[in-house]
């Protein structure tokens, strides 16, 4: 057994599984003789020594209205450009090149909860007419050019992908806001937008319900006024065409409902934007370290190659396939690998409305096998679930997958193993793929053909990335040495986002302070991605990762800043002070736990603790949901009265709580101990 020693630089490190090194997989002969990336020669090409030239076997994927003169542009690092001088529109590459050979394939299954309603297969056709009248309508009704803004808080329906792909015609910036975000969580996103319009839908289900979610547009539109962002106009989708399916009434003169204003536009034809490819795309928020989310500013050029480039080697993705990733489109992964890395390769992408497990733990293998699935895309958390709930249920259909993904957290080598044997009946090969919403794609992954796999670790560096464990001096820890440390990539690659949206000191602070050698240096080796994970690397070069190092709870593979919690809690009139801490969790791998003590006068119940429960749930939306809310006598402190939330993590993780000596308070351990 390797013995993942904690290296002692890291503090917070959350070394969450201790498990053993683990056997080789290797990819069964019918696969590889399909594969597009079978030969070593390839991946050569991907080697230091040809970097950045390399990715231009990416780029060549897409069709360019101007080829670059410059393929990494390094003058001002870190704000790194890729294939500067090239123009292209990423929508043309995902709808308009398709059409000679592909019109009359599904571009999009879309699935949705309600089992008596019909699946919709979208030709590439009917996709590129419906997102030209989009356009059209964004265009002329909204008056929306290339540069502007948009914020999207749209549910997984067609319309998502119709209206990001009508953006990107335009070059107009989407910001799409998931859609169990709250009101409040969609209007801090649209006041560090600038978006002055809000496309949404009025009603989705999930869990067997159907949710009123134009009443988040009133919430998000009040609210961002109020913080000085006015929304003049909201565009509501209907969930059921012809029929307004919400509560919420309409406000006059602010919101259009887009099924009857689209008539105006029915058979128009928008010429796609000639843009430049460092371009901005869209952008994604994400937690980071403050309350502040970050809006990840993504490139036209550089990502959508590295989407495409890694769909195709990775992913393993052929136009003839039906590509399923079970992911929300409203994190980067829908982005990615739903929408526009499967598209620009002219696949069949599956959308799915609600959970995995409704009605029943046997609703994604009825669907894999009644849409011949053959790619199959989801997060440890989903499989946790399903293996629980259903352990044999996979065996009951005829489906065939040739590959399959697990992204957004570690997998246990035991979920693996239930994966490979009983959701992939052996055939399929795994790959755990290892990446953020700041990097675009892959970062850490097995080329599916290519590399063994291995249980519970991510793989090597993917083509072109370099990746290297530090420790906090920055000194390359050897793989031999079974040591955590951060993980970093040495190189730039085109998919990594551009900046942060408004703020690019936070982005360099971020990201590249901590490990920069020289902050004058033009020489990208000086200028290591500091990706915040700590993560070890094996003797084959395979690195495990083992979790966040910062202030962000990864909760069932979406990530929630602990300080964007805490400000939530603050609000509850009673509360004096907030600490959230991760906590492991069977199914949804990490839970935020929140320990509170009250201000003078108010004392702890039930009804306390459902009030804080809640209020998370409304200012954050429902995946903020804590695990437990401890109301506690005191916070243990430092003697600087800064509160000790590594002691806190211990005792709802029930560790040991180590040294606190040092506290201010130190008997404050053993009574909240008792409370566990
Ligand atoms: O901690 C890592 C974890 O998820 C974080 C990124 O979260 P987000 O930006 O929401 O993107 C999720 C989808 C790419 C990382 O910093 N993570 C992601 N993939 C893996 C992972 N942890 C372990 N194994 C993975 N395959």
């Amino acid at each position: 057994m390797a013995d993942f020693k904690k290296n002692d630089g890291i503090t917070e490190a959350q070394i969450a599984v201790h498990w053993k090194e683990e056997d080789y997989y290797y990819p069964k002969t019918h696969f590889i003789a399909q594969a597009n990336m079978t030969d070593e020669k390839i991946l050569e090409k991907f080697g230091e020594k040809n970097f950045p030239n390399c990715f231009k076997e990416y780029a060549d994927l897409l069709d360019w209205y101007e080829y670059w003169h410059t393929t990494l542009d390094t003058n001002n690092p870190p704000f790194f450009k890729w294939f500067v001088g090239g123009k292209l529109n990423a929508c043309y590459n995902c709808l308009d090149r398709h059409l000679d050979k592909y019109k009359n394939k599904a571009a999009l299954h879309y699935i949705p909860e309600p089992e008596d309603e019909p699946i919709q297969h979208i030709t590439y056709q009917e996709l590129y007419r419906r997102v030209n009248e989009f356009a059209a309508l964004l265009k002329d009704f909204c008056g929306l050019k290339a540069g502007d803004t948009v914020t999207l808080h749209m549910p997984m329906v067609p319309e998502l992908p119709i209206v990001m792909l009508a953006c990107a015609r335009l070059g107009v910036i989407h910001s799409q806001v998931f859609s169990g975000f709250s009101g409040k969580a969609c209007a801090d996103r649209i006041v560090d937008a600038k978006s002055k319009v809000l496309i949404t839908m009025d009603s989705y289900y999930r869990n067997g319900k159907l949710l009123d979610h134009k009443k988040k547009a009133d919430i998000a539109c009040n609210m961002a006024k109020e913080m000085g962002q006015e929304v003049e106009k909201v565009l509501i989708w209907q969930r059921y065409p012809g029929k307004y399916s919400s509560e919420t009434p309409l406000v006059e003169g602010r919101d259009f409902i887009v099924n009857d204003v689209l008539k105006d536009y029915y058979h128009r034809e928008i010429e796609p934007e000639i843009l430049p490819s460092e371009g901005t795309l869209f952008l994604m928020y994400t937690s980071g370290t403050t309350g502040k989310p970050k809006g990840a500013q993504h490139s036209i050029g550089g990502y959508l190659s590295y989407v495409t480039g890694t769909s195709k080697y990775i992913l393993d993705i052929k136009p003839e396939d039906v590509y399923w990733c079970m992911a929300d489109i409203g994190w980067i992964t829908g982005h990615s690998y739903i929408v526009y890395g499967p598209l620009a390769l002219g696949a069949s992408s599956v959308i799915f409305e609600g959970v995995p497990t409704y009605p029943d733990a046997a609703r994604p293998w009825r669907i894999a096998e009644e849409l011949g699935v053959n790619i199959f895309h989801t997060s440890p958390t989903a499989i946790r679930a399903l293996r629980r709930l259903g352990p044999d249920e996979p065996k009951k259909f005829n489906y065939h997958f040739k590959l399959m993904v697990t992204v957004g957290e570690p997998i246990e080598p035991e979920v693996w193993k239930w994966y490979y044997h009983v959701v992939g009946k052996e055939e399929a090969v795994i790959i755990d793929t290892w990446w953020q919403t700041e990097t675009g794609g892959f970062l850490c992954t097995t080329v599916p053909a290519i590399h063994a796999m291995k249980p519970g670790s991510a793989g090597p560096g993917a083509p072109g990335i370099y990746p290297a464990i530090l420790d906090d001096n920055g000194n390359q820890l050897e793989a031999s040495s079974n040591k955590a440390g951060n993980i970093v990539i040495r190189n730039p690659w085109p998919g990594r986002m551009l900046t942060i949206w408004g703020d690019d000191e936070r982005f360099v602070n971020q990201y590249y302070r901590r490990f920069n050698r020289d902050p004058e240096s033009k020489d990208w080796r000086d200028w290591p991605y500091f990706a915040g994970d700590a993560a070890v690397e094996a003797p084959d070069g395979y690195f495990r990762i083992l979790g966040r190092i910062d202030d962000v709870i990864n909760v069932a593979g979406h990530r929630l800043g602990t300080k964007e919690l805490e400000s939530a809690v603050l609000l509850v009139e009673e509360v004096g002070e907030a600490a959230v801490v991760p906590v492991a969790d069977k199914i949804k791998g990490k839970v935020p736990h929140v320990f509170v003590s009250l201000k003078p006068g108010f004392s702890p119940s039930k009804e306390l603790e459902e009030k804080i429960t809640q209020t998370l749930v409304k200012e954050i939306g429902p995946i903020a949901k804590p695990g437990k809310v401890w109301i506690v006598p005191d916070m243990p402190k430092t003697r600087s009265g800064k509160i000790m939330r590594r002691v806190l993590a211990a005792i709802a993780n029930k560790q040991d709580v180590g040294d606190i000596t040092t506290l201010a308070n130190p008997d404050i351990v053993k009574q909240i101990q008792s409370m566990a």
